[in-house]
């Protein structure tokens, strides 16, 4: 699903942020993406999200090559991959229902289709009750459960988080990637940034470790 050969990508300074990357990860795949702060973790998962460029090398995402892509082309891949941050991204002003709904909208999916579908997935997140109410009013935890149902509304193929657990405390954070382990279970392809080992360290999983932009291990598929 994703193939990554020699792929570098510089800010600017003199210290690429990523260097000679080659990657690759099948379809219904979970990896996690370890590494120190500053190893690159971010980046990798912009340039699989088309938001940075590579500056070398080549990035195929389901036989699409992600470097030569059209600024048009770009919106159509990222309807393909769901994105979940550290901070949530939660509009404050929307409810949960509106918060998930949202990437549904933005594809002019019908009102019936939207009901339908927001109710599956805050199902699945363990929300359903929940839908009028404003991120404020509920934890942290939950606020992250709704970010994943919105990324997950519109059936993505690949599933992106990065740090999801960063703001959460050590029992949240495990119910988050069980989560997303799970969510992985029916199918979606997912890739977990974290700099927080001991939060892996309970779920089995293929890891790929950076070290200053460049990959020092990449173990195997379970
Ligand atoms: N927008 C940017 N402009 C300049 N340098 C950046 C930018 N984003 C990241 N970097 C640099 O690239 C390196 C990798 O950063 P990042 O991908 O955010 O790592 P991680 O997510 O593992 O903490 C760091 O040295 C960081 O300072
Ligand atoms: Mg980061």
């Amino acid at each position: 699903m994703i193939r990554m050969s020699h792929v570098t990508k510089t800010y600017g300074e003199i210290e690429p942020a990523l260097s000679d990357i080659n990657l690759e990860i099948k379809k219904g795949e979970f990896v996690f993406l370890t590494g120190a702060s500053g190893a690159g973790k971010t980046t990798l998962l912009k340039l699989l999200f088309c938001e940075e460029r590579g500056d070398h090398g080549e990035l195929f995402i389901n036989d699409r090559n992600i470097f030569t892509l059209k600024e048009r082309e770009i919106p159509y891949l990222r309807r393909t991959i769901g994105f979940v941050f550290q901070d949530f991204k939660l509009i404050h002003r929307k409810t949960v229902f509106e918060n998930t709904a949202l990437p549904m909208e933005i594809v002019g999916a019908s009102r019936k289709e939207i009901k339908k579908r927001v109710q599956e997935v805050l199902e699945m997140v363990q929300l359903l009750g929940h839908e009028r109410k404003l991120p404020d009013a509920i934890s942290a935890g939950e606020q992250q459960r709704v970010a994943i149902a919105r990324a997950m509304v519109n059936h993505p193929l690949l599933l992106l988080a990065d740090e999801p657990t960063g703001n959460l405390d050590e029992m949240l954070s495990l119910e988050i990637l069980e989560l997303l382990k799970n969510i992985n279970a029916f199918g979606t392809t997912v890739v977990v940034a974290t700099h927080q080992r001991h939060a892996i360290s309970q779920i089995a999983s293929r890891m790929v470790t950076l070290l200053h932009g460049k990959i020092v291990s990449n173990g195997k598929s379970e």
